[in-house]
């Protein structure tokens, strides 16, 4: 018997990085043994920047080819399916919406900094995000939602909605809880920057080894450590933070320890880092591209998700068009 339900949901962005896998994939994976899971590319939410929509069919692929390479299994029961195939979250959309006060949505933190990135294309989409997200939650009834502390608002506001929702109109939606990791936020590496795409400052999971050892040096380390004489501080390394999750522990003490004393510099604890990034990504790489010589085995699995979503979400949407009243 399983514990409840999961959803997640991701922009198509391609390929996935670090970021990506640490903070919400790895969590896809685990949650599947014990919840009836459903994850979505939520290429509606893509729409909203209006940026790149020419590559949305291919991105989606390399994201779910991604995914199942990682270990998101449908023959398990997972459902994986894209959000624009299973029409009545735009209903639930506009429903949730009239229950949705605007001046919530234009002081969320996220909301700013979207006004920020693209000041000449703020768009009614843009101040909806949020709720359309809501009801991605909301239709599939989900308990649990893991995802990257940066998409804590949103969880928050979710949770917010569904209140007003039931105080309306009755128990009807689920209240969800944000599922987080150790690794809930992955800098870039700029050692700065949460790790993005559009930042230019990831390290993506399929990458060859050559391209990761180039990734890896590239990372920026403790700023106050310029020569190799200098000792370091592990505790503000971005390098050394990833150690912590791809490196034995009794090695990561090691490097600890050499790093304070200046032991060990940069490059060479770079270097090990790199061989232990492809080391754990192999078994991935080796999966990815086995599951890529079928071509049609994403889309296949895409199309039978879409409908196994669409049973649970003709259910919700009813119950909910009852609850609200609509004739
Ligand atoms: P996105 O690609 O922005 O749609 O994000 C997909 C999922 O990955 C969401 O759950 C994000 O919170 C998570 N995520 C993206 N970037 C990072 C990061 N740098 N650190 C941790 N989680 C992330
Ligand atoms: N807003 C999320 C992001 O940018 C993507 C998303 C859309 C989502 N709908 C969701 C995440 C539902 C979790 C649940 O990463």
């Amino acid at each position: 018997m399983k514990k409840g339900r999961v959803f997640s949901g991701a922009r198509p962005t391609g390929r996935q990085h670090l970021g990506n896998y640490l903070g919400a994939i790895k969590n896809y994976v685990a949650l599947q043994e014990n919840y009836d899971c459903v994850y979505c590319v939520v290429d509606l939410h893509a729409l909203t920047t209006l940026a790149d929509t020419e590559h949305l069919r291919t991105w989606t692929y390399e994201m779910v080819l991604d995914w199942l390479a990682a270990g998101i299994d449908p023959e398990c029961g997972t459902i994986v399916f894209v959000q624009s195939h299973v029409p009545q979250v735009t209903e639930l959309h506009t429903i949730l919406s009239m229950v949705t006060p605007l001046g919530k949505l234009t002081r969320l933190p996220t909301f700013k900094e979207k006004v920020r990135q693209q000041p000449d294309n703020v768009n009614y989409g843009l101040v909806g995000y949020p709720v359309l997200m809501a009801a991605d939650i909301t239709l599939y009834k989900a308990d649990v939602v893991p995802v990257g502390v940066d998409q804590a608002s949103h969880l928050e506001f979710t949770r917010e909605i569904v209140r007003t929702f039931n105080h309306h109109f009755g128990p009807v939606l689920v209240e969800p809880q944000a599922k987080y990791t150790e690794v809930p936020k992955v800098l870039g590496i700029d050692g700065i920057n949460k790790m993005s795409k559009s930042l230019n400052n990831h390290v993506e999971l399929a990458s060859e080894p050559e391209e990761l050892y180039a990734r890896v040096r590239m990372m920026v380390t403790d700023p106050q450590r310029q020569r190799r004489t200098d000792p370091g501080r592990p505790e503000v390394c971005n390098v050394f933070s990833l150690h912590n999750v791809f490196t034995p522990q009794e090695t990561v003490g090691q490097i600890e320890a050499d790093c304070r004393t200046a032991g060990i510099g940069c490059v060479e604890c770079k270097k090990m880092l790199a061989e232990n990034l492809v080391v754990h990504l192999a078994p991935f790489r080796e999966r990815r591209s086995q599951l890529a010589t079928d071509p049609d085995y994403v889309w296949d699995v895409l199309r039978d998700g879409a409908e196994r979503a669409k049973t649970i979400a003709r259910q919700v949407i009813a119950e909910v068009q009852t609850a609200v009243g609509l004739p």
